[in-house]
């Protein structure tokens, strides 16, 4: 063989597990380096996850920024993510290693399309899911995320709340606090919303004896048949509640069943899509790779900044919001 298809060979080998712990080893340590935290939500690719120092759900994540020591946040998840660890950490840099990792539920609503609920619903606190931009959080009473919106919404004086973006997560909350008059907004994320009760059912159908964990992201349907409602990071909790089930039925974006597979390996996880995933898989989460988090931290790319006037409100907004204990 020459030389150069040599070469080309062995740039396309797998690689051993020894040369995928030296990569993920590698890019810790440039991170020690530099003074950077990663931190990585559980939706991202497994590898991610895996040279992360911190993985977690969305209200973990905000926390774990808020408290870091580190100068710099290298942020593995979606741009809304990213924005709200800069604006509670303003004088740090925070890093979004690929900038196309978007979220199709925080562009469902815009500060103009808020202004116009509010124009219709003006006696209402603004209760703003984070999965949102810092100009929509800026305009909001309080922002909440799937482990503390009901207690959120619990916990403000107002009788009346108007809930953005997310419908099925504002309606799912409505249920929960049926002495307030909850007005949700007409948003969804698309990979949520995609699932039926009926496909869950299907998947059910052939594990008779699992459990259904479901995201509260998901249509009423499916919450009205899963055991379990809550958030990314308290479904790893909730598989501990069922010490004799064998096999749970996860109705959330797949990335979470790397996070499940580590924790309970004993236990089999069947994303509830019946499609081994494939409808359950967010193309955003899954956009930084291990190469990604490294050019972050070579070049220092690609930081997220927040403008002043957008950046006191949003912060107002989410500093309210961690005050409130989660819920789930
Ligand atoms: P968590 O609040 O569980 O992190 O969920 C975030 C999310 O974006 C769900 O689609």
């Amino acid at each position: 063989m020459s030389t150069q298809l040599v070469n080309f060979a062995a740039a396309f080998a797998p690689l051993t597990d020894a040369d995928r712990l030296a990569r993920m080893q590698e890019i810790r340590d440039l991170a020690r380096q530099q003074n950077a935290i990663i931190l990585a939500h559980n939706y991202q690719i497994p590898e991610v996850q895996d040279i992360a120092d911190f993985v977690g759900d969305s209200l973990g994540l905000s926390l774990e920024a808020q408290k870091t020591a580190a100068e710099t946040i290298i942020f593995c998840g979606v741009h809304f993510m990213a924005e709200s660890a800069k604006v509670l950490n303003p004088e740090k840099r925070v890093l979004l290693p690929n900038l196309s990792a978007g979220c199709s539920l925080a562009d469902s609503i815009t500060p103009e399309s808020l202004e116009e609920w509010q124009r219709r619903y003006p006696d209402h606190a603004v209760v703003t899911y984070v999965n949102s931009t810092a100009e929509v959080k800026a305009l909001s009473d309080i922002c909440c995320t799937s482990a503390n919106a009901v207690s959120i919404v619990r916990s403000l004086p107002n009788d009346k709340i108007l809930f953005t973006p997310d419908r099925n997560l504002g309606n799912w909350v409505k249920k929960q606090v049926p002495e307030k008059e909850v007005v949700v907004y007409d948003g969804a994320c698309p990979i949520h919303d995609v699932l039926r009760g009926a496909n869950v059912e299907k998947t059910r159908s052939a594990f008779p004896d699992s459990v259904v964990i479901a995201h509260p992201e998901c249509r009423e349907d499916i919450l009205a048949i899963a055991d379990e409602i809550c958030s990314t990071t308290a479904m790893l909790g909730r598989v501990a509640k069922y010490p004799d089930v064998k096999t749970f039925i996860v109705a959330t974006e797949n990335g979470i069943i790397h996070q499940m597979k580590k924790r309970y390996p004993d236990k089999e996880f069947v994303v509830a899509d019946g499609c081994i995933g494939c409808r359950l898989n967010c193309p955003y989460m899954k956009m930084i790779t291990p190469w990604d988090i490294k050019r972050s931290l070579l070049e220092g790319v690609f930081e997220v900044e927040v403008e002043g006037d957008v950046m006191a409100g949003a912060r107002r907004a989410l500093e309210r919001m961690l005050a409130v204990p989660r819920d789930n």
